[in-house]
């Protein structure tokens, strides 16, 4: 059942999400130079102060539509990234672009617009809810807060309860304990939808459900995107899932992004040492396909004291003197023909033509080691 809010429900004024602006050609979200680093409580002797370098400096976009899916190891920063675009954290720099406008600038568009614009669901489906709230009023707390009248955002709160797989008249005055962690998560999903956001980001929310329930799951959220035109920033451990949901996929590493691109390229042609590392590290069915070594040698660097240069170098069989004396930027691969395809970007020397590394002209696609799933499969 897909839904329809009729005319006297719809949200009538500015209270309620932002309309699109710029048309489909532009995008959703721009971030721009995020940076966030958490001061590490030192007794007040050490000096200097020191940090945790959860986000450094993070730049992509989010197409209206599509589903980016952010992926990379424990504690590469996904989280953080996710808080910092929620606005749940303020950034220590940088900046946010929605639908052309920029976020709490001066002529921009508003914090509480913005908040009311996206929604995030959370892996903790217990957690996110009010345990002495029942499921109806959890739903249409949101609507109400908003001005929208009690039985207005209780008609609202049954009709999502139904469109997420639960009948209202069963689930609405339940407590969370009352429960399976499915019914929860859908419950989160429906109260996200709640207030019709543009944005929907997804921190690890199908990761605590069974494969089963994952799988229905999964489907909800395909069949509520294409009804309701919504945007997704989908955060997983899983590179299945993220392979199954995503159009696009940004590969993170200790606060960087180190590959970004469309999810048949990297998951065919991945570039970087590290998307390659991690693709070899998906398990898969096909007793065909073994992976002799472990794809990933030794544990990232601190956050704390990130290395010079290139954060992957202590554990990257490809690097060179010059991947500790300069940062590699994110750059658009070039073509054989010398044309950048700016959907697909590496932050690796060998992927800058010029850049001092001896492979800088020819990348090569894998390694027994590093072999990516393509390539692994051919075995
Ligand atoms: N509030 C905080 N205070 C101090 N450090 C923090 C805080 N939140 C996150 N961190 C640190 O920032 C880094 C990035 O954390 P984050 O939660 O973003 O990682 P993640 O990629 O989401 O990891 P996971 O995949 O395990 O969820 C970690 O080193 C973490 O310890
Ligand atoms: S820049 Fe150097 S160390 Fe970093 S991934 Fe590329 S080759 Fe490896
Ligand atoms: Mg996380």
């Amino acid at each position: 059942m897909s839904l329809n809010w009729s005319k006297k429900e719809k949200p009538v004024s500015k209270l309620w999400s932002t309309a699109d602006r710029g048309g489909p050609a532009q995008s959703l979200l721009a971030v721009r130079g995020l940076v966030k680093h958490f001061p590490v409580r030192d007794p007040v002797w050490v000096r200097p102060r020191r940090a945790v370098h959860a986000v450094d400096g993070i730049s992509f976009e989010v197409a209206k539509g599509e589903t980016l899916g952010i992926v990379g190891e424990s504690g590469c920063g996904k989280s953080t990234t996710a808080r910092l675009i929620a606005r749940l954290l303020t950034p220590d720099q940088g900046s946010l672009v929605f639908d052309g406008e920029g976020v709490a600038e001066f002529g921009g568009l508003s914090l509480p617009d913005y908040r009311r614009s996206l929604q995030m669901v959370f892996q903790d489906s217990f957690a996110s809810l009010n345990p002495r709230m029942t499921v109806e009023d959890t739903i249409s707390f949101g609507p109400r807060v908003h001005s929208m009248s009690p039985a207005q955002a209780l008609a609202r709160a049954h009709a999502l309860l139904d469109r997420v797989g639960l009948q209202a008249s069963q689930f609405a005055s339940r407590y969370p304990h009352e429960l399976s962690g499915g019914q929860r998560q859908r419950i989160n999903i429906a109260r996200a939808l709640a207030l019709q956001p543009r944005l929907l980001i997804l921190d690890e929310a199908v990761a605590a459900l069974d494969k089963s329930v994952q799988a229905q799951v999964l489907n909800l959220l395909q069949e509520l995107k294409a009804e309701q035109g919504l945007t997704y920033l989908f955060i997983s451990h899983d590179l299945h899932v993220v392979q199954y949901l995503c159009d696009r996929v940004m590969v993170m590493y200790l606060g960087q992004v180190v590959e970004i691109g469309p999810v048949g390229q990297i998951y065919s042609a991945a570039r970087h040492p590290y998307t390659q590392a991690l693709l070899s590290a998906v398990p898969s069915m096909d007793p065909a396909r073994r992976t002799a070594l472990p794809p990933l040698a030794g544990d990232p660097p601190s956050p704390i004291n990130p290395p010079a240069g290139c954060r992957f170098r202590d554990r990257c069989p490809y690097a060179e003197a010059v991947c500790a004396s300069s940062s590699p930027v994110l750059d658009p691969l070039k073509a054989p023909d010398g044309l950048a395809d700016a959907s697909h970007q590496v932050a690796c020397h060998m992927a800058t033509a010029g850049s001092g590394h001896s492979a800088a002209a020819q990348l090569p696609t894998a390694t027994p080691a590093l072999a990516g799933i393509s390539e692994l499969e051919a075995a």
